[in-house]
């Protein structure tokens, strides 16, 4: 599958470029960046690193260091450390990101390999939104849209009632939605079915030392942070994304009309529209998270 990852890395972004990297189901055509977990300068570094890191020299495009109305978020350094990664110090990459934006390189590559790329936002969905106003043909060149937010039936995880991601920027998924691409969304109602404890980074930096010892080592910080919200384990979110594009049959989905708040107290929220005003959307509200964990394990060499 040929795939593109909208990221703000971050710990579970790590995870599951990482993932991506290695999966043999998955052609990683690049990498493109966005504000939200770090700020836009350190997401790129961040992602240009991570490439090398794993030995791929898949392109990386940087994108939006603010919302689509201009409004400047403050980085979650509370949750993925001052750098993105826990506490492992910033690395320099040798590379830099192309001379296009974000949203240029999505449009193009959508145009290249027109019905057949993926995209897999995992942080706000500002350059999608971005790609969907540059080009009126983005929408129906991509193959699916299958973005990590939002949480239908749940609470939110940085309010009541929104999810982070959806939270930093719900103008942008709005216009998403409304774009007429083939949208799923995987929320909270899945990635927090069953949070991931130590034993499971234990487990891969035993059998993959450098590439598990690194999610290990990063993941403390982030295990920590759900600990001290009274949560045991951490959020399975931009891996559980990454394994949706690919396997689809692990998750049960409904069609539902989905609104976006983008005022009030519910601002962030991905509400279910009662009067069918929205347009529906994939909305996964299960998953056999096990085998999702599974498969995820299998690309570093730990047998389920
Ligand atoms: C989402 O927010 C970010 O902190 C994570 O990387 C994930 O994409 C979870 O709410
Ligand atoms: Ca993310």
């Amino acid at each position: 599958m040929k795939l593109i990852i909208d990221t703000d890395p971050g710990v579970d972004d790590a995870m599951a470029i990482i993932y991506a990297a290695l999966a043999p189901d998955i052609e990683l055509l690049g990498l493109t960046t966005v504000f939200g977990n770090v700020n836009i300068e350190q997401a790129t570094r961040n992602a240009l690193w991570l490439l090398e890191f794993i030995g791929q020299d898949a392109a990386v495009a940087k994108g939006a260091a603010m919302t689509l109305e201009g409004k400047t978020i403050a980085p979650s350094y509370n949750v993925h450390g001052d750098e993105g990664f826990g506490e492992y110090p910033a690395q320099k990459p040798k590379h830099s990101a192309l001379e296009e934006t974000a949203a240029e390189f999505l449009c193009r590559m959508a145009r290249e390999h027109k019905g057949e790329l993926v995209v897999c936002p995992i942080g706000p969905i500002t350059n999608i939104a971005h790609a969907i106003q540059l080009d009126p043909e983005f929408a129906t060149n991509v193959k699916k849209i299958v973005f990590m937010g939002g949480a239908a039936k749940v609470p939110g995880n940085i309010t009541p009632h929104a999810e982070a991601n959806t939270y930093h920027d719900p103008h942008a998924l709005n216009i998403v939605i409304n774009s007429g691409a083939n949208v799923t969304m995987v929320g909270l109602d899945v990635t927090m079915l069953e949070p991931c404890q130590e034993e499971f980074f234990d487990n891969l930096a035993e059998v993959s030392p450098k590439f598990g010892g690194f999610l290990q080592e990063i993941s403390r910080f982030y295990l920590k942070f759900y600990e001290s919200i009274g949560v045991q384990g951490c959020g399975f979110h931009d891996p559980a994304a990454v394994i949706a594009c690919t396997h689809p049959e692990l998750f049960s989905t409904e069609q539902l009309p989905i609104n976006v708040i983008e005022e009030g107290e519910e601002f962030g929220q991905t509400q279910i529209c009662l009067e069918d005003e929205a347009p529906k959307i994939s909305v996964c509200i299960d998953a056999d998270m096990a085998q999702v964990k599974a498969i995820y394990n299998r690309v570093f060499g730990v047998d389920a």
